[in-house]
């Protein structure tokens, strides 16, 4: 059993979990936040009920929780990953579920979005390349939102340019890889934002 294993059993609460996750790699603490904040937003803008927008909040912030177990070494590596590393890489939304799951999660609406956040409309996502109607709603909306911050969060650009960039990168994979009427919606919840920070 690694070091990690050993102190992921140690651990009884998933908000827990996410202190060991601040502590193993900061950057992915802070994207699941703001992945998290935003994914409310998308869930209020489609009207859905307080109750689960906050569902939706939560299924943000734990989406990467297998992260934990890809040494940080490996997440942040800035070439190319070997064989090995993918392998790693691929299987965090599984043990992202597994992790979340036996640390309190029941919710099946959380576990699956979990699990589901890197599959592609078409098939081509992992760890299980499901397509179609195989892929949940929330799955869905999370594939995007978490998508987005990835793009908008890289700091040697302006604002303005990554965000530009990243609605055309989602306008251009939506129907393959993403839902094409909610990024529709979340691309026009993203322009009401801008007009809100200018
Ligand atoms: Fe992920």
């Amino acid at each position: 059993m690694s070091i990690k294993t050993k102190e992921l059993h140690s651990v009884n609460r998933w908000s827990d979990l996410m202190v060991m996750l601040n502590n193993h790699d900061p950057y992915t603490y802070e994207h699941s936040c703001r992945v998290a904040q935003l994914l409310k937003d998308f869930a209020l803008y489609l009207h859905y009920p307080v109750q689960g927008a906050e569902v939706l909040y939560q299924i943000g912030y734990l989406h990467d929780l297998g992260k934990l177990l890809v040494p940080i070494d490996v997440l942040r590596k800035k070439g190319r990953l070997n064989n090995k590393e993918w392998e790693c890489v691929k299987g965090h939304p599984i043990e992202g579920r597994r992790i979340a799951e036996s640390h309190g999660v029941t919710d099946l609406f959380i576990l699956t979005a979990i699990e589901q956040h890197h599959e592609n409309l078409d098939g081509t996502g992992y760890p299980y390349s499901v397509s179609d109607r195989e892929i949940y709603t929330f799955s869905r909306m999370l594939r995007i939102v978490d998508s987005y911050d990835a793009m908008v969060s890289k700091r040697q650009y302006s604002n303005s340019m990554l965000i530009a960039h990243a609605i055309e990168e989602l306008e251009q994979w939506k129907r393959s890889w993403y839902d094409p009427f909610l990024t529709d919606r979340f691309i026009e919840l993203i322009r009401l934002k801008e007009i809100d920070i200018d």
